[in-house]
């Protein structure tokens, strides 16, 4: 009898754990109590109060026997140290790039860019800027800019790369602007901000062309180019048999640089960099990066940061670590869509991002759908996620709130932190929150900063 290939159904998680951490379990009775302390903004709750923390994807990854034995090799040198040199290494074979800058985080090399080529007058495109990259350009003077395609936006519209570019409008916006005006034009891989949504190859290649042809540079918001990659496998045609590193190898060829936050794709805890080509703005951002992260030969990490950072960029391309990363989102998001949960179609590759207007109709959007729905899943299950909506991308404006267009509720995943068994509870709890739905209650705000509120906002729970 000859034997199948690989008959099993089941991706098993493609690691065995050798350090646990103990999660410390709460009642509802007591979570009601938290929820009222922390004035309902998950920000505010303890991470030892929270049975499975889903607030984000990023610095929250497990890290393997390997980064852990490299970070024991860490070489603290203030200049020039080993660990840098096999940091810069790692990060020349996948990208190509001439110059690499460690950073601490990446925002730091947002701000570093930013600082150098934006200014008053400059315009930035992007297929969509995630929140801290449109701050940086912002708070130069420039303006932030987002072009992704329509389909991007229609939450369940099943695109295969909703995180594309708009070609049409970018180059419309590149010919009509002014010279110099437009120095460097963003792609965010994937689009976190539109839901964790890949971009194609084909439309890296063509954007890379079209800003070629106006003498325009065009970087890599890098942070998830991992699973990009794998999407770009799983979906476009040609690609099947490449690897996951060819693929990757190939995004950062058809670009002049990148920003690189390495808490995603790096499977680190903290840390990041700068990647470009042009030898002047690297020795202009090397000066800048002196001033407040570091010499140029740490930035602002230790040694030992650099060394897990380089083993983290080398097994996030495992294929089978891949496949069971996009895998467990997927998981996630065809058992919360089967109990009847509207989300964002199809899942990206970090979150899951619940549509909380649509699941909870009778909350209007001044009162926080979104936030109505993260309460119920911490108040349920102990479960900690993040809303994406009214709180965050709405604001107050003479007493009146000017609410955003979307209020979603975004589950993110940690790499390699949860089991499968953990994911199933969350879909328990998901599914009890779904059958309690019309009893939620909105909210009001009751404290709020004038810019990020939502990292700081306070709400009391609006009663019948
Ligand atoms: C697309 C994208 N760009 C930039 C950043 C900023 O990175 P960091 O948090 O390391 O500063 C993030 C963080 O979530 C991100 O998702």
């Amino acid at each position: 009898m000859t034997r199948p290939f690989s008959p099993f159904k089941t991706i098993i998680e493609p690691f065995k754990i050798k350090a646990v951490e103990p999660i410390r379990m709460t009642t509802p009775e007591e979570r009601k109590g938290i929820l009222s302390q922390a004035r309902y903004n998950m920000f505010n709750i303890h991470a030892n109060d929270v049975l499975i923390d889903l607030l984000t994807d990023s610095g929250t990854a497990a890290m393997s026997s390997e980064q852990w034995a490299a970070m024991m090799r860490g070489d603290n040198a203030y200049a020039g140290s080993n660990s840098y040199y096999r940091f810069e290494a790692a990060v020349k074979d996948l990208t190509g790039y001439k110059h690499v800058i460690p950073t601490h985080q990446g925002r730091a090399a947002e701000r570093i860019l930013f600082s150098i080529l934006g200014g008053t007058g400059k315009v930035i495109p992007n297929n969509t800027h995630f929140d801290t990259t449109r701050a940086n350009v912002e708070v130069s003077g420039a303006k932030a800019i987002d072009l992704v395609i329509p389909e991007g936006k229609e939450l369940r519209n099943r695109h295969p790369f909703k995180g594309n570019m708009d070609l049409l409008r970018l180059e419309e916006i590149l010919k009509d602007a002014g010279s110099g005006q437009i120095p460097l034009c963003l792609m965010t891989i994937t689009n976190n901000s539109g839901g964790g949504q890949p971009v194609s190859m084909q439309n890296i290649r063509e954007t890379s062309a079209i800003c070629k042809r106006y003498g325009v540079l065009f970087f890599l918001d890098a942070c998830r180019f991992a699973e990009n990659a794998y999407f770009i496998k799983l979906r476009e045609a040609g690609f099947e048999n490449s690897s996951p590193k060819e693929i990757a190898q190939e995004m950062f060829r058809l670009s002049d640089g990148c920003t690189m936050s390495a808490k995603k794709d790096g499977l680190v805890n903290i840390g990041g960099f700068l990647g470009m080509n042009d030898e002047d703005l690297a020795q202009q951002a090397r000066n800048l990066l002196i001033l407040t992260e570091g010499f140029p030969t740490y930035g602002g990490l230790a040694g030992r940061d650099l060394e897990a950072i380089a083993q983290g960029l080398n097994e996030v391309l495992d294929e089978q670590y891949l496949k069971y990363r996009i895998r467990s989102v997927e998981y996630l998001a065809e058992h919360l869509s089967a109990i009847g949960y509207p989300m964002i179609e199809p899942p990206g590759g970090h979150a899951v991002y619940i549509d909380a207007r649509g699941l909870l109709p009778h909350i209007p959007p001044d009162q926080f759908p979104g936030q109505a729905l993260c309460s119920a899943f911490y108040e349920f299950g102990g479960i900690r996620s993040v809303e994406v909506g009214n709180a965050m991308f709405g604001y107050c404006q003479d007493g009146k709130e000017i609410p955003s267009t979307m209020d979603l509720v975004r589950l993110a995943i940690p790499r390699r932190a949860y089991t499968q068994s953990h994911i199933d509870y969350v879909i328990e709890v998901a599914e009890q929150v779904y059958q309690f739905r019309d009893t939620l209650r909105g909210f009001r705000v009751i404290q709020q900063a004038p810019v990020l509120r939502h990292f700081t906002m306070e709400f009391e729970r609006i009663s019948d």
